[in-house]
């Protein structure tokens, strides 16, 4: 999807409520991640992208730092945990800090359980689930050294409550609640909160694969009788991450034009 149309940054234009913060952005190449950039830019963040579709990340990158954002690329697999430590001390490195580590990478493999391939299964959770372990851990000890951070997750309406072909995907995005919860329960007391985000339907590229008359049912059940767009998820990515969410710890919040069901 395109949104190389970053507004500049102009003292005044937009309410800067993540001033110097630093946000490392997982999945930030594409979709929701990339709009999240966007937003989270204008508002004064420095952004890291970590993804691995290098020409995408690196065409976000150039975007943002035409609007003034102090931004840069990191190569990673999330699913691959040495990747994912290289990548954090390069982020270390390049930026000094990190305030904020949005988990947003993610993918599909969408089939009937009794169709389902045993390596799809295996690689929907190395990614979504195992992915979100790596780099929690590789960004926790910089957290709690400075003793404040937000992690934020992002689970979906598969993993609150299922999903017609989604076994793997219900799996990784109910365990990515788990994890949260058990996360803000540990951290809390180091100034680190934990919370997550569980998007309904949305319109990027991940929802192409559903075939159109899934899609109708699928839209049918939204109460707002419409798909959601990038924009509804980063605005709530971009809540979790202010000030005014210091309090919020171990939610799931839900961000789904409210489902009929
Ligand atoms: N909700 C309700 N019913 C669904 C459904 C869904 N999400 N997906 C499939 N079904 C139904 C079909 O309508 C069909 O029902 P009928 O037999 O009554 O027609 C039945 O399940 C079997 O489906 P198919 O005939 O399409 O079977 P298939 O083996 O050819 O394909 C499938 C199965 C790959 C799961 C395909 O149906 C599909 O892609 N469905 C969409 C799955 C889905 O919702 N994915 C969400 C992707 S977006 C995302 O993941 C983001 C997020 O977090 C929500
Ligand atoms: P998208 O497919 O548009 O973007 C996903 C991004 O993640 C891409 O840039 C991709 O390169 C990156 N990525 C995938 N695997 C990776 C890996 N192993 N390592 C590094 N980067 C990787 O998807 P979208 O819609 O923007 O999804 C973002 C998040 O929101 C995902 O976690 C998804 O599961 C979740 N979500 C999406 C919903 C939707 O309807 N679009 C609904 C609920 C949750």
């Amino acid at each position: 999807m395109g949104h190389g149309n970053v507004a500049s940054r102009k003292e005044g234009e937009f309410s800067m409520r993540l001033q110097q913060k630093t946000v490392v952005i997982t999945g930030g190449a594409n979709g929701i991640g990339a709009v999240t950039a966007t937003i989270f830019g204008q508002h004064g963040a420095n952004i890291a992208i970590a993804d691995f579709d290098e020409k995408a990340g690196e065409a976000k990158v150039q975007a943002l730092q035409a609007a003034d954002v102090n931004a840069a690329f990191f190569k990673v697999d999330v699913s691959k945990n040495d990747d994912v430590k290289e990548m954090a001390s390069q982020v270390l490195a390049k930026f000094g800090k990190v305030d904020v580590l949005l988990n947003n990478a993610g993918i599909t493999k969408d089939a009937m359980t009794l169709k389902m391939k045993p390596e799809d299964f295996q690689q929907v959770i190395d990614v979504n689930l195992t992915g979100v372990f790596n780099c929690t851990q590789a960004f926790l000890p910089s957290m709690v050294a400075q003793g404040k951070g937000r992690i934020i997750n992002t689970s979906s309406i598969s993993g609150t409550g299922g999903n017609v072909g989604q076994a793997n995907y219900a799996a990784s995005k109910a365990g990515i609640i788990g994890m949260t919860k058990t996360w803000a329960k540990e951290f809390g007391r180091k100034g680190v909160t934990v919370n997550a985000v569980a998007p309904g339907f949305i319109a990027t590229e991940m929802i192409k694969t559903v075939p159109d008359h899934v899609l109708e049912r699928i839209v049918s059940m939204i109460s707002v009788q419409k798909l959601g767009q990038p924009e509804d998820i980063a605005n709530a990515y971009l809540f979790l991450a202010s000030d005014e969410a210091g309090f919020v710890n171990g939610t799931v919040l839900e961000v789904d034009g409210g489902m009929l069901k």
